[in-house]
């Protein structure tokens, strides 16, 4: 089986190569490196990588050469996509929707969607719960899943907002974000420390995409939530473990967060296939404090 993986040197992207590389997977990274080049070099002398350099904006060469597309690339995150409005929608959907002109009928498409655009809701949200996008990165991720699922041989994969450490690092996600706030500044400033929102280690979103590729014909042309019960928590007590942790500062400013969200996500479907995230977010928070006591973070990002 050979694989594609566009967005394939992104925080997700990397762990996901190395893991299907590890199973003994052809895979082929394509990625415009706008983030730059280390994070792959790791795995370059594995005879099983290919690596393109190529944006997704542009027709993708032998495409069809490939039978499992991971299709990761995108303006990531609602900061980034804030800062790009214009980008993010060229790329989120417009370059999507190039994609899957180019891809025949027995190739696969399993897309790294968002729990994101549940934006604000009283209920835990299924996966037929009313989406309800706040944001240029929701509103651009939805959209690009609609077009996903006009394809038979289509996975949406609604992620939680993932943690962990990974050779590409975002810090902008909020446990990775809170945790190195806590262990550089000693400081955190809470919006909404009430709001909820739901979590996944990166190991664990690995492990969802590849129970997705051993489970593709039972999955084709659906929708799952990819996260777990048990990691729904609210900001303040995503603070309050890392406060168990590491002596730090949390200040509650009682004032409302410019990102809205605030829902609790349900992931019966996918549990009842049989996938349940492994890594708890307090394993996250130690393994984060451990890096972060030597690691300085540094953005490689280009204008694009
Ligand atoms: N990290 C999360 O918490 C999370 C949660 C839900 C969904 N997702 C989705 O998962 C995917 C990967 O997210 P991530 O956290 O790894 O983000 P990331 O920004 O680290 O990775 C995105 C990758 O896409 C590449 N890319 C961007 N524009 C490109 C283009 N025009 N052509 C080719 N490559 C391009 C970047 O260089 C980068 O390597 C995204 O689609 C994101 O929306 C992420």
């Amino acid at each position: 089986m050979k694989i594609l993986v566009t967005g394939g040197a992104g925080y997700k992207g990397i762990v996901l190569t190395s893991k299907l590389l590890e199973k003994g997977y052809k895979v082929t990274i394509l990625d415009n490196f706008m983030y730059g080049y280390e994070p792959v070099l790791h795995l370059v002398n594995n005879r099983n990588l290919s690596i393109i350099k190529a944006d997704i904006r542009n027709k993708i060469d032998h495409l069809s050469r490939y039978d499992v597309i991971f299709h990761l690339a995108a303006i990531s995150g609602y900061p980034a996509c804030a800062a790009n409005p214009h980008s993010a929608h060229l790329i989120n959907v417009q370059a999507t929707r190039n994609i899957l002109r180019n891809l025949g009928k027995n190739q696969f498409i399993i897309y790294a969607s968002t729990t994101s655009f549940y934006g604000r809701s009283g209920k835990p949200c299924n996966e037929k719960t009313p989406i309800n996008p706040f944001s240029v990165y929701a509103n651009t991720k939805y959209m690009a899943e609609q077009i996903i699922l006009e394809k038979e041989n289509s996975v949406a994969l609604r992620f939680a907002t993932i943690f962990g450490f990974s050779p590409k690092m975002r810090i902008d996600l909020m446990v990775n974000d809170f945790a190195y706030k806590a262990a550089k500044e000693g400081v955190l400033v809470l919006f909404d420390s009430f709001a909820k929102r739901t979590f996944m280690h990166i190991t664990d979103a690995a492990r969802a995409y590849i129970f997705t590729l051993d489970n593709l014909e039972k999955m084709k042309g659906g929708i799952y939530n990819a996260g777990g019960n048990h990691l729904n928590y609210s900001k303040l007590e995503i603070a309050s473990m890392i406060k168990e942790r590491v002596d730090y500062n949390i200040i509650d400013s009682q004032v409302q967060d410019k990102d809205l969200r605030h829902f609790i996500v349900n992931y019966d479907k996918i549990e009842k296939l049989g996938f349940k995230p492994k890594i708890s977010v307090e394993e996250g928070i130690d393994e984060l404090l451990k890096v972060y006591k030597f690691y300085e973070y540094y953005s490689h990002f280009k204008t694009i």
